[in-house]
């Protein structure tokens, strides 16, 4: 998909790329759908009523790591997109407003309804952070699924992976500590969702723009500059 003329680095029409949509929705849900397996995982509450041939237990899990895969091949996928894809330059350029403590002061002060958010790349400084640890939140989900994985399955994926996952597994502790550290990047997430959710409808209405849309047709808008190129042309 082409970017219209009207590209600015200040104000991008053109935001997000077709692939990296589809994967921004592909791990929203996949997401959910892991936390939701999951918490059953850690609390088996649903009963077989004493019949061995309901294997609940089983089916929540199989869709767990079915879920878990497709997790994994994902972010896989958006890392190599982050340095190498179509948004990548533009995506890397936020890394000027992280390094700028006046990128970040001007942020927080129109955070607080104070100025208009100025920035040279996609992201704001904090919302950069904020992404950035999201993605290592999915990197260390999938890294402790993986581990947990292979004492599972020890054939085919599971076998491949089963030495170097004892080695990490060692280095955090033993297994009881990655069941643990897997279970709370749950809560990581479980935070995370509704901030965001609640982010992009405020960051929609306070700066004026298409900051939902955007995930959706990859194409921002921005009222108050149309606005004012309607005043500056009159
Ligand atoms: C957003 C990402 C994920 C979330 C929120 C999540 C959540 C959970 C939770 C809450 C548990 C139960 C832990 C406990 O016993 O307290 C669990 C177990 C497990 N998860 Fe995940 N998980 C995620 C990603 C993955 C990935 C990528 C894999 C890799 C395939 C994976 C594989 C497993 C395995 C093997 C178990 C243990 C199953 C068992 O003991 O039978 N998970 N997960």
């Amino acid at each position: 998909m082409g970017q219209p003329e009207k590209y600015t680095s200040d104000h991008p029409d053109f935001v997000y790329s077709a692939i990296n949509r589809i994967l921004h929705w592909i791990r929203a849900l996949v997401i959910t759908g892991l936390i939701i397996t999951g918490f059953y995982i850690a609390e088996p509450y649903l009963s077989s009523k004493g019949s061995s041939d309901i294997l609940i237990y089983g089916e929540w899990s199989m869709w767990h790591f079915i879920l878990g895969f497709i997790l994994i091949s994902s972010g896989l996928l958006r890392i190599y997109l982050f340095f190498f894809g179509n948004d990548s330059g533009r995506e890397l350029s936020s890394l000027k407003d992280v390094l700028s403590i006046k990128s970040w002061i001007t942020q927080l002060k129109s955070y607080f309804f104070i100025g208009e958010l100025r920035k040279k790349g996609f992201y704001g400084p904090l919302q950069f952070i904020i992404y950035t640890a999201i993605m290592i939140l999915v990197v260390l989900a999938s890294i402790t699924g993986l581990i947990l994985y292979v004492h599972v399955y020890h054939q085919g994926i599971g076998g491949l992976l089963y030495e170097p996952m004892r080695v990490i597994e060692a280095w955090m502790g033993g297994l009881a500590n990655v069941r643990y550290i897997h279970h709370i990047t749950m809560w990581g997430f479980l935070i995370f969702i509704p901030i965001h959710i609640y982010m992009v409808v405020w960051s929609a209405v306070r700066f004026k723009h298409g900051a939902l849309d955007v995930m959706f047709t990859g194409y921002d808008y921005h009222l108050k500059k149309k606005q004012e190129e309607k005043e500056e042309n009159t």
